[in-house]
């Protein structure tokens, strides 16, 4: 059997044209049939179920996280809300942890509620004390770890074997560790969620969302529930991701080693409390770190000492070759304040002083990278 990365590259569907490298864009919403019957029969008969470039991605995004049937959605947002609306029903429970990015928690709290859902947040780092929280209610278990901005890890295998226990069904956002760094099914998750739109695109410019399973069941309930609200992924926008897959794990690993390189680097300067990056021995969850998961990505967080009046938007004014704006995984370095996340929700209590900000290390030198951090900190320090 080839290496993983031999496979993501070679994968390739039925083509009806010409043999080429790539597949063709159909763009298109109407397909056409020349007989009643396979009008009504044919599948895929309508663009919206995906033509040859869905099939091509959904069977390269099985290689990559070590699944058998894909489900695409239009971003990674639709496919966390797709997997979990597959999982639960009325007079349900779900539980999914603090850390969790912001939109999820939202759709947990708001769009479930008025579903006739309850949910509730657990402590990322709580392992197999989730077993206390499961009621017989419960449904599903959303993990994701790293955490939003914060970084924890939570140990996937406890909160799985927990889960299953109990009948209860396990989804994880494996975003960070894109399918490449970590593999959420084979520590027995059932269902794995990848926005799209960060490492698998890679560029910034285009949005995707999958949910992958090795259960064909769990597959049944996400295709009902992706054909009940009509989800889709624009043929263009499938074309990008397939078009990310084949390069994704050299660039992963062209973060992964600019970012650890970053990072090692701002533990050491006088203006970092701590640096939020799991691959460090100095974090708290470098151990589970080390078990599931084969390296590292781009994204982590500082947290702040006690700052000069001014001091952020002196620094924040200083860079250049780091933008501030939201999402992550692209090409290019991005850094974002972000201090609420560092506030836990369950008990309102913050869990360090200081300020957080997430950065993203993209593909530049690092030399220029550091330059450009040196000076900013340099403007924080500054008196106002
Ligand atoms: C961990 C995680 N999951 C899901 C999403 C949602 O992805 P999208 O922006 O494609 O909706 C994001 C976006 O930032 C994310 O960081």
């Amino acid at each position: 059997m080839k290496e993983r990365e031999t496979r993501i590259i070679h994968t390739r569907g039925e083509r009806l044209s010409r043999k080429t490298v790539n597949p063709p864009l159909e763009r298109a919403s109407t397909v056409l049939f020349d007989t009643e019957r396979a009008l009504y029969d044919s599948k895929p008969g309508y663009g919206r179920m995906g033509l040859t470039v869905h099939r091509e991605l959904e069977q390269a995004l099985c290689e990559l996280e070590g699944g058998t049937h894909a489900r695409l959605a239009g971003n990674g947002l639709q496919a966390c809300a797709l997997a979990i609306a597959s999982c639960v029903e009325a007079g349900g429970h779900i539980l999914f942890p603090d850390s969790a990015y912001g939109p999820t928690a939202r759709f947990c709290e708001r769009r479930l509620a008025a579903m006739g859902v309850s949910s509730e947040r657990y402590d990322p780092r709580i392992g197999a004390g989730i077993a206390a929280l499961i009621r017989p209610e419960t449904q599903a278990i959303f993990i994701e770890s790293p955490g939003s901005l914060t970084f924890e890890l939570s140990d996937t295998p406890a909160i799985v074997e927990a889960a299953k226990a109990r009948k209860v069904r396990t989804i994880s956002d494996n975003t960070w560790g894109a399918g490449y760094f970590h593999q959420p099914l084979s520590l027995g998750v059932d269902m794995v969620v990848q926005a799209l739109t960060k490492y698998v695109v890679g560029h910034a410019d285009a949005f995707g969302g999958v949910v992958v399973t090795k259960d064909a069941g769990a597959y049944n309930r996400l295709a009902m529930a992706s054909e009940d609200f009509g989800i889709t992924l624009a043929p263009d926008d499938a074309y990008l991701a397939l078009r990310g897959m084949r390069t994704l794990h050299t660039r992963l690993r062209a973060h992964e080693a600019a970012a650890l390189e970053l990072a090692t680097w701002l533990e050491a300067r006088p203006e970092v409390a701590e640096v939020l990056h799991p691959a460090l021995s100095s974090s708290p969850d470098h151990a589970i770190w080390e078990r599931d998961f084969t390296g590292s990505s781009g994204l982590f967080g500082i947290v702040l000492n006690p700052i000069p009046e001014g001091g952020m938007d002196r620094f924040l004014g200083a860079l250049h070759l780091f933008g501030m704006g939201f999402s992550w995984g692209g090409f290019e370095s991005l850094i974002i304040p972000c201090d609420e996340q560092l506030t836990r929700k369950t008990d309102g209590a913050p869990t360090r002083p200081g300020r957080l900000l997430r950065i993203h290390v993209g593909l530049e030198a690092v030399s220029d990278l550091k330059a450009e951090l040196d000076t900013a900190f340099r403007a924080l320090g500054q008196s106002a």
